[in-house]
């Protein structure tokens, strides 16, 4: 068992090679092999051990004396203060039993059931987009299509005005983003909080049939009501990760089918295999980035390293879906592949509440474009510029596409 940290620490993040935007850094390959855990140096100032390995990476993601303190993206954060303790109803920061408080009170608005009610609506707006994109001859995919989709279901489950999506857009990718200064991300910040507080002060007055309403009913049956802080946070994790996330990968995937003709093929004749589909595009893409972010509680044996209480770690899920011992060609998508095992939702107590959801607009979206839109093609090449290296979610700004 080792745990001796190099005295030269290399920085994280890795870079995506040039050749292939869908790939993550190829050291991860050599890391896999050779270096499983391996310490390096993250934006925000502190050493952690960054897991590579798919199987490590389970281990990391299940083991409770592994803490969620520091959100999933605070490593890459040069401003973050990583002793500031989590604020109220912040579920992915929460451990333990006030995690488990918080995802019972949720939970039942994922169920799959529910999220099958909602295809039908989900099948209608994506159709009215594309009735939209067909009235002119090209379109920007992003901001006519993978944007509008999630928001708007998102705003309907959580009951906030679709007409505001501007504003909460546009915060919600200041703060996935880590290009913004402190003062923007703080403004941002402020502006998306008291946005939900305000709606949650509505709600609280005058319930109606929506997730934000029930959500307060459920706590208020339970012995530890949540509070307007509680509520707010919740309400605000639900509208930023409910639509960044599943809009990053619609843009994603489709530039993926659009760069690969024979599995673009392989989908447009199969449209009822797109659950095993959409499932290979989130292990190839693993669009959030960087990992998942950890904090030692206590000593724990990772991969054959000991990691000390107090130490941090990077479970690098990119590098987890790439595992050759998991999956044969990692680096190729192969629609045809039983991927369901990824780790793109994370794993253990907190894999994604919202992966039913994200799976059915993927489904829905990528098939109805496919069959809708059959000479569906890029405008032009996608410059550099336009992939989000630097963001939380991996995306593409915009997709210029015509038929
Ligand atoms: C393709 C789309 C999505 C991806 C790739 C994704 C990815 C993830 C990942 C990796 C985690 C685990 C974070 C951790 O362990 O630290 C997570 C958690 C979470 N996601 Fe998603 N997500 C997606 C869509 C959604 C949607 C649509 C919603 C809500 C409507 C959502 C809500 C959440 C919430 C609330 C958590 C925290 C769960 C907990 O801490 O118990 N996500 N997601």
């Amino acid at each position: 068992m080792t745990s001796t940290r190099p005295a030269e620490v290399p920085a994280f993040p890795t870079d995506r090679p040039d050749s292939c935007p869908f790939d993550p850094d190829e050291v991860y390959t050599r890391l896999r092999a050779d270096e499983p855990v391996t310490a390096v140096r993250c934006p925000a100032g502190v050493d952690a051990w960054l897991v590579s390995r798919y199987a490590d990476i389970r281990a990391v993601l299940t083991d409770p004396r592994l803490s969620s303190r520091a959100a999933s993206s605070m490593h890459m954060l040069p401003i973050a203060d990583l002793s500031r303790d989590p604020s109220p109803g912040a579920i992915i920061q929460a451990d333990g039993e006030e995690h488990a408080r918080l995802r019972r009170l949720l939970i039942g608005e994922f169920t799959v059931r529910r999220m099958e009610a909602l295809r039908p609506y989900i099948q209608k707006i994506t159709d009215e987009h594309i009735d939209a994109m067909l009235q002119g001859p090209g379109a920007d995919l992003v901001q006519d299509f993978a944007l509008p989709i999630p928001s708007l279901v998102i705003c309907e489950m959580l009951g906030v005005p679709y007409d505001d999506r501007v504003q909460f857009q546009h915060d919600s990718e200041v703060l996935i983003g880590f290009e913004a200064d402190e003062a923007a991300r703080r403004a941002a910040g402020d502006r998306l909080w008291g946005y939900l507080g305000e709606l949650i002060g509505q709600r609280l007055a005058e319930p109606r049939d929506d997730l934000l309403s029930r959500l307060i009913a459920r706590a208020n049956e339970t012995d530890r009501p949540l509070t307007p802080q509680e509520l707010a946070t919740l309400g605000v994790t639900l509208l930023v990760a409910g639509h960044e996330t599943t809009a990053n990968m619609i843009a994603l995937s489709t530039l993926v089918l659009l760069e690969n003709s024979e599995q673009l093929a392989v989908l447009q004749a199969a449209p009822e295999n797109a659950g095993p589909a959409v499932e290979e595009l989130l292990r190839y893409l693993s669009v959030i980035q960087f990992g998942l972010f950890r904090y030692a509680t206590q000593d724990v044996e990772v991969g054959g390293t000991q990691v000390r209480a107090g130490e941090w770690l990077v479970a690098a899920i990119s590098s987890g879906n790439r595992d050759e011992n998991v999956y044969p060609d990692p680096d190729t998508v192969d629609l045809g592949r039983q991927a369901r095992t990824h780790l793109a939702f994370g794993f253990g107590a907190h894999q994604c509440i919202g992966q039913q959801l994200a799976r059915i607009e993927m489904q829905v979206a990528l098939t109805t474009l496919l069959r809708r839109i059959p000479g569906l093609r890029l405008a032009m090449p996608l410059p550099q510029s336009e992939f989000k290296r630097n963001d939380l979610v991996y995306g593409v700004r915009s997709l210029p596409v015509t038929w």
